[in-house]
């Protein structure tokens, strides 16, 4: 199905969750439907680390260890692709905004482009899971698509379905002690954005414990909405 044709302005959603939430699988999901472009400060600053930048540099060690890298350099990272031509019809912010100066610097980067938030969505998970999904997931080299060994294996072992690529990867910050320290950070400093989102009446929560597509399908639907109001 697509509605990316439903949104006459630029449309700017948050996928706010804990690590293994979901917001990277269901990003990817949903952008091509509503033509808008996942954007994920993660892989980002992967990007940036992999490319032995300065930031990269900067940011190695500390994601490695799970703990949030600097305002910033996030935001250093964020507003070069803010500027990218293919990002014009809107995005999907995932892993960002993570703490509230993230947040208050997002509202002016998209009011200096006359944007605003349209939609916060909060994956509602149980941490104890989480450790589960993300120790169990691998991304094909080639072309980022996600996978899990027990809840979303490629159709043919070691074989990308979207790509046809052969060399699956897997993160180092995947270890079930640093993902504790993530889910650590994500409780600490950015699940106060929740509260700060509901005050503003752009937030929805909705539980991501179910399967992949069935969470889809209820992201869809608010999707839906906030791009036909637009
Ligand atoms: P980032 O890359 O953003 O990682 P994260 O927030 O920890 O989130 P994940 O990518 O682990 O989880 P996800 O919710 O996308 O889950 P996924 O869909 O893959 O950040 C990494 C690091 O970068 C941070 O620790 C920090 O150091 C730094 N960083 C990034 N942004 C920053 C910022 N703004 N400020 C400061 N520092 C920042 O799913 C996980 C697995 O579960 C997959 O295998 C998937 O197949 C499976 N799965 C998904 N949904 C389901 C389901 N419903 N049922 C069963 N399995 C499922």
């Amino acid at each position: 199905m697509k509605d990316a044709s439903s949104h006459t302005r630029p449309v700017n959603l948050i996928l706010l969750g804990p690590p293994g939430a979901g917001k990277g699988t269901q990003a990817r999901m949903l952008e091509q439907r509503f033509g808008l472009v996942q954007l994920s400060t993660g892989d980002l600053l992967r990007g940036a680390v992999a490319a032995g930048t300065a930031a990269g540099k900067a940011a190695k060690a500390v994601m490695e260890a799970g703990e949030l890298v600097s305002d910033e350099i996030v935001l250093a990272v964020l507003k070069d692709r803010l500027d990218a031509p293919d990002v014009a019809a809107g995005t999907i912010l995932d892993g960002f905004p993570r703490t509230a100066a993230q947040a208050e610097a997002l509202d002016a980067l998209l009011a200096e482009r006359g944007q605003k938030i349209d939609a916060v969505i909060s994956l509602e998970v149980d941490d104890e899971a989480m450790v589960a999904r993300v120790a169990g997931r691998f991304t094909c080299a080639a072309c980022g698509e996600g996978y899990h060994d027990d809840f979303k294996p490629p159709s043919v072992a070691g074989v990308c379905d979207k790509c046809g690529g052969t060399e699956m990867i897997r993160r180092a910050d995947d270890n079930a002690e640093t993902v504790r320290t993530r889910l650590g950070a994500y409780h600490a400093q950015t699940a106060p954005l929740i509260s700060y989102y509901a005050s503003r009446k752009v937030l929805t929560r909705v539980p991501a414990m179910g399967a992949i597509d069935d969470i889809a399908r209820d992201l869809g639907a608010i999707i839906g909405k906030v791009t036909a109001g637009t």
